[in-house]
C-alpha cells in the first residue's frame, strides 16, 4: 500500500530495559528484552518502550515551549498510556487535561503504572474512549490540542474528520500540535494502520488543514522516530510560531545576566571595593564632600 510502511525503530536513546519477567527470574547471561512495539504492554503499545520517557518529555516540552500554561485546557488525542499526559497532568490545574483513547485498557494501565490514583484524584482529568475523532465530546473549547503519533497511523479521511472537529473546539488563539511521517507518497488507504506507519507529503497535510480553515506550519522539534511536527491554528488567526532560536536567545541572555551578576558579586567582594563602599556609604564622607564642594565654590 502506497504510503504505508513499517514503524521505524526509535533512535538509540539508552534506557534501562523494561522487563517482561521480574529481574529475579532472569538468570545470569540471559538476555532481557523489551516487549516489541505494538505488544500488549502499556509502554510498548504506544512505541519503542525504551524511548517512553524521552517521547513524553518531548511532547511536554513542545507544548510548554509554545505557551501551554497551568490554567490552559489541553486535549490529548490518542493519549495512550499517558506517556506525555502524565507530565501535562501534573503541570496543569485540576480539570484541565482531557484525553481521547479508544483502547481503554491503555489509560487504566497508564494510571496504574505511570500516574497513580492520587494524581488522578488531585487533577481530575477527563477521558473518552471515542474512536471517531469526536473532539466535541467534552462540550468545551481547548487552548492546546496534541496528536502525537496519531496522523502517522491515520487515513486521510480520519485526519480530515479530526481537523474538522478540531476547528470546532479550538479557542481563537489555540494551537494544535501533531506529528506525521513525512514522505514522498500519500497513504491512500481508508483504515487505521498499526503498529506500522503511513506517510503523507507536507503538501497533502497542508491541503487537508486548509480545507478545514486551518493553517498548517512545520516546526523544528526533535522526535524519537523522526516524525515531522506541525502546528495548526485558525486560518483567520494564524500566529507566528516562535523559532527555536528565540528560546536560544533567551537562554543566552539569561546566561549573560547570570554571568554579569556573578562578576558584580565578585567585584563587590573585593576588599578595596568593600572599603570604598563603606567610605561612600558613611555620613561623614557625604559631609566631607559637601564641605569640599562649598570650599571650591567659595575659592
Ligand atoms: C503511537 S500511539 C501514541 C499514543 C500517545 N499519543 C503517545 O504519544 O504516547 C497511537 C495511539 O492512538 C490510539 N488510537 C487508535 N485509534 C484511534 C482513534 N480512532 N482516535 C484516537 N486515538 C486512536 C492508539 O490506541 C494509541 O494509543
Amino acid at each position: 500500500m502506497a504510503g504505508a510502511q513499517n514503524l521505524e525503530p526509535m533512535s538509540p536513546y539508552v534506557r534501562p530495559k523494561l522487563t517482561l519477567v521480574s529481574n529475579s527470574e532472569v538468570t545470569s547471561g540471559e538476555q532481557v528484552r523489551d516487549p516489541p512495539i505494538g505488544a500488549r504492554h502499556h509502554r510498548a503499545y504506544v512505541g519503542a518502550a525504551e524511548g517512553y520517557d524521552i517521547s513524553g518529555a518531548l511532547q511536554f516540552n513542545i507544548v510548554t515551549f509554545l505557551g501551554l500554561r497551568q490554567d490552559h485546557y489541553l486535549l490529548d488525542i490518542g493519549c495512550g498510556s499517558l506517556r506525555g499526559g502524565r507530565l501535562a497532568m501534573s503541570y496543569l490545574e485540576p480539570e484541565r487535561y482531557y484525553g481521547i483513547e479508544p483502547e481503554g485498557w491503555l489509560i487504566a494501565e497508564g494510571i496504574a503504572n505511570e500516574v497513580g490514583q492520587d494524581l488522578i484524584d488531585l487533577k481530575r482529568p477527563a477521558f473518552s474512549n471515542d474512536s471517531e475523532f469526536t473532539l466535541t465530546t467534552f462540550g468545551r473549547q481547548f487552548d492546546f490540542i496534541l496528536a502525537q503519533s496519531i496522523f502517522s497511523h491515520a487515513s486521510s479521511s480520519q485526519i480530515e474528520r479530526c481537523l474538522s472537529q478540531a476547528k470546532q473546539v479550538m479557542e481563537p488563539n489555540a494551537l494544535f500540535l501533531a506529528t506525521f511521517v513525512q514522505g514522498e507518497q500519500d497513504y491512500e488507504g481508508d483504515g487505521w494502520v498499526y503498529p506500522g506507519c503511513v506517510s503523507y507529503s507536507l503538501e497533502r497535510m497542508t491541503a487537508l488543514a486548509e480545507d478545514q480553515g486551518l493553517t498548517c506550519q512545520t516546526i523544528e522539534w526533535p522526535h524519537p522516530a523522526q516524525q515531522t511536527w506541525v502546528v495548526y491554528s485558525h486560518s483567520e488567526n494564524a500566529c507566528r510560531i516562535p523559532e527555536m532560536g528565540d528560546a536560544m536567545k533567551l537562554l543566552a541572555l539569561e546566561n549573560e545576566l547570570k554571568y554579569a551578576k556573578a562578576r558584580l558579586a565578585k567585584i563587590e567582594g573585593h576588599p578595596y571595593v568593600r572599603l570604598g563602599m563603606k567610605v561612600v556609604g558613611n555620613p561623614l564622607y557625604n559631609r566631607l564632600r559637601e564641605t569640599t564642594s562649598r570650599l571650591r565654590k567659595a575659592a
